[in-house]
């Protein structure tokens, strides 16, 4: 790997402002080719423990700090982020082996959560409200929360861990993090422009190592973390917030999607292909935004496949670091074959492939992009998340049948359709019954917007000034005897 800066390639647990030792290590692979990039640190429950111990030291400290001084001190690192951007992109490509520009776009979409945040935390209010008589005042302020434990994903993992981090530093809490294991490098990084921008030791540690459910266990029971935040699968989202119960913790939950893509006959055709292009196949289908079922009205349905495989055609894939790469490899071996069992399994319940539909070749992880055409919704592939570049396209008849369809999953997190008329437009996003809806619009993620999602799909929101709440506590004084 070429960096212009090696030091941003770091390979240790950050605990309390300085990088760990250990003799335990575990490699990382490059999932375009499965080559070993480098070792990292295996740590585990008692680092974890360490961290929390850092965290809970320098919270009271970092709590009294001006807004102003928080502010600045997030500028900065949001300037140091976007000064290494490339570096940044490059050791994301590597880990996670989305392509290069993808890594880029990530890099700052994830370094403006910092800089959204900085100014958020200038606008922590409290509020006076109207007391029940005239001898009582009512003050309300809003303070932090205290530790906040995280463990972010392998599909964003710059972005993730930015939109989680930067409200509760604004919010004056610390953090101790813990990345995915496939992809500790983009963490470890931002950790060391931390550092350079003078967030204070202890406010923010990254934990990296293999062993996810021990490291899980104290994130969500240690009795000094007031706070637990995790983006990933339902299942493992709700084992978290099992744990999260015996110490009765605020908890935000972002976890996996279903997401209905909906195009009505009265859609700009071609701007629709456009939007279900770029949601579906965004980072290879692993996000748990991407749009999950394609649901085509049947009036337009043939024509609609037949354009979208037409660009589906000219997607091109290979090692996101060569020029021009539009789809990358999966993560893994194991998620290669989850979404190929899918496809099979759809297959043969009677689907159709119109493109692709199959692995690469034996040994690497790509699956090409993939469309399957007279899909149910009943098969496994419409009521699971695929999390991979294959789009089952359902035909309805409808507006009622679409809604009905769409909102027939225990997902709820985001939904988008195509449409020009106005009515529908309002009747169809306010029935769906999702955390967010895109409207002729098929890639919605923003630091200004509110994003989670409802059902299985999740608590709270991230991004916007909803999310620094998350991070936030609420203190009603009662004032009495005032004369
Ligand atoms: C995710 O897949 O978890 C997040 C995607 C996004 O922020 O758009």
């Amino acid at each position: 790997m070429k960096l212009k800066n090696t030091q941003l390639l770091k390979t240790q647990s950050f605990i309390n402002g300085a990088w760990l030792e250990s003799t335990k290590t575990y490699a990382v692979f490059n999932p375009a080719d499965n080559s070993e990039i480098c070792k990292v640190n295996d740590d585990g429950a008692a680092q974890v423990e360490l961290a929390v111990t850092a965290a809970r030291a320098a919270q009271t400290k970092w709590s009294r700090i001006t807004a102003l001084e928080k502010h600045d001190i997030l500028i900065d690192w949001y300037q140091l982020i976007m000064k290494h951007q490339d570096d940044l992109a490059t050791i994301m490509t590597y880990e996670q082996g989305k392509p290069l520009a993808e890594s880029k776009a990530e890099i700052a979409y994830g370094a403006k959560f910092i800089q959204w945040y900085a100014e958020e935390a200038k606008r922590v209010n409290g509020e006076i409200l109207p007391a029940p008589s005239n001898d009582r005042r009512i003050s309300v302020i809003k303070q932090p929360i205290g530790v906040v434990g995280m463990i972010t994903p392998w599909n964003f993992p710059s972005s993730m861990l930015t939109r989680k981090a930067g409200p509760a530093l604004a919010a004056g809490c610390t953090v101790v993090a813990r990345p995915a294991s496939e992809t500790p490098l983009s963490a470890l990084a931002l950790a060391e422009l931390a550092q350079q921008a003078g967030i204070p030791d202890g406010v923010l540690n990254i934990v990296v190592g293999k062993n996810s459910s021990e490291m899980g266990r104290v994130l969500t029971q240690h009795p000094d973390i007031a706070k637990f935040s995790f983006t990933g699968s339902t299942n493992v989202g709700k084992k978290l917030l099992e744990q999260c119960a015996s110490t009765v913790k605020k908890v935000s939950l972002e976890l996996g999607g279903n997401a209905p893509f909906i195009v009505f006959d009265d859609a700009k055709l071609d701007k629709a292909v456009e939007g279900a292009l770029a949601s579906k196949f965004r980072n290879t289908g692993q996000t748990c935004v991407c749009a999950n079922r394609i649901l085509v009205q049947s009036t337009i349905y043939d024509k609609f496949c037949e354009q979208l495989t037409e660009k589906v055609k000219l997607l091109k894939m290979g090692n996101g670091m060569e020029p021009d790469i539009e789809i990358g490899p999966m993560i893994n071996r194991k998620a290669l074959s989850d979404v190929n069992n899918l496809v099979k399994e759809a297959t043969q319940a009677g689907a159709e492939i119109l493109i692709g539909g199959s692995p690469l070749d034996r040994e690497s992880n790509f699956f090409q992009p993939t469309l399957i055409k007279n899909v149910s919704q009943s098969m496994s592939i419409a009521q699971n998340e695929i999390f991979g570049p294959v789009a089952p396209i359902i035909s309805f008849d409808t507006e009622d049948e679409a809604i009905a369809l769409a909102n027939d999953t225990r997902y709820g997190l985001a939904a988008y359709f195509y449409a020009r008329d106005i009515g529908r437009c309002y009747r169809v996003m306010e029935q769906l019954e999702y955390g967010m809806v895109g409207i002729n619009a098929g890639v919605i993620s923003n630091p200004m917007a509110p994003f989670g999602g409802v059902k299985e799909s999740g608590i709270g929101r991230e991004g916007s000034h909803y999310g620094i709440e998350e991070y936030l506590e609420v203190k009603y004084a009662c004032f009495g005897d005032i004369e």
